[in-house]
């Protein structure tokens, strides 16, 4: 592995795997715990760094850092020296002169975390950058597939929404196909990215057509945060063409699972009695996102051989 996690990209097939088993075998030692705390991180400190608004991913990472005993700053923008105007670096200095040994970022600014990287010593993972990359969404997501169907190489993977503004699309791409998977994005044409056809994966504009051929169906978001102006007619033209209703579910096959990262927008992308049906993994991805964020920390820091070490 490399020392940062910038880009799912950044990952090799071995790599990857080796996240995912890693992830599986610290699930069932935490799981088996009656103290969910392994002394793997102990007197090594992770600073969470998050610029931009974030439930899961925050709290994922803190948790993750905390079941492996590291010490844990978080550090949100609002209330810092950088809302008077401290630049990224002299913020990431100064984190670094109190002996931070990982940073975990999360900034509106596509490219921060690679330009962090070259700025401190410790270990650097994207947290979602922008509209780039969200390589520990992509992991933990693989991770439930691979829980549900028992692989992910050979899997038929539709990922449906603003894919443009998607840096979960994005990285989901990029690790899917490395895994083997064949990746088909569907969107209006106003939400795929220039350059799309470029990218390793097939696109279309037809979610009924290609519905009944998936084994997984991942809602996006619509991230209107991101959007100056307007994508779609309307949300109800967008729904109807684009969520993912009673309807539309009866047309998937009998194994074929149904994700999303979160925050959903309900009734918008995702009808909800669809979030919350026995083909949803919505919140088996939330609790898998903290064994493989466990497993991203201790590969990047841990670095002894198979020392997961015994429970506390
Ligand atoms: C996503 C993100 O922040 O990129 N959410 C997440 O990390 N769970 C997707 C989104 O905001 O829609």
């Amino acid at each position: 592995m490399k020392r940062h996690l910038l880009s799912a990209a950044d990952l090799s097939r071995d790599d990857a795997l080796l996240v995912l088993d890693t992830a599986e075998e610290l699930a069932q030692l935490t799981e088996r715990a009656t103290v969910k705390k392994l002394p793997t991180l102990r007197g090594r400190t992770v600073v969470n760094l998050f610029f931009e608004d974030s439930t899961r991913t925050r709290t994922s990472f803190e948790l993750a850092a905390k079941r492996l005993s590291a010490d844990v700053i978080n550090f949100s923008a609002k209330g810092s020296s950088v809302s008077k105007g401290e630049t990224l670096k002299d913020t990431a200095l100064t984190l670094e002169a109190m002996g931070s040994d990982a940073v975990v970022i999360r900034h509106s600014w596509s490219g921060a975390p690679v330009n962090l990287a070259r700025w401190v010593k410790g270990s650097v993972i994207n947290a979602g950058d922008g509209t780039h990359e969200h390589p520990t969404q992509a992991l933990l997501d693989a991770y439930t597939m691979r829980q549900r169907h028992g692989r992910v190489e050979g899997l038929r993977v539709t990922i449906v929404g603003d894919v443009l503004h998607s840096r979960v699309a994005r990285s989901n791409v990029l690790l899917l196909s490395t895994l083997g998977a064949d990746v088909t994005l569907v969107a209006p044409p106003t939400l795929l990215p220039v350059g799309v056809e470029s990218w390793p994966c097939e696109t279309s504009y037809d979610l009924d057509a290609v519905l009944p051929k998936s084994d997984v169906v991942m809602m996006l978001r619509v991230q209107r945060e991101r959007m100056g102006a307007a994508y779609f007619p309307s949300s109800r033209e967008y729904s109807r063409r684009y969520g993912l209703d009673v309807r539309r579910v009866t047309t998937l096959k009998d194994d074929a699972i149904v994700m999303h990262p979160g925050p959903m927008v309900r009734g918008m992308e995702i009808a909800p009695e669809v979030a919350d049906g026995v083909r949803s993994t919505i919140q088996e991805q939330v609790a898998n996102g903290v064994s493989v964020r466990m497993a991203v920390l201790y590969l990047l820091l841990g670095g002894a051989e198979s020392a997961i070490g015994s429970p506390e």
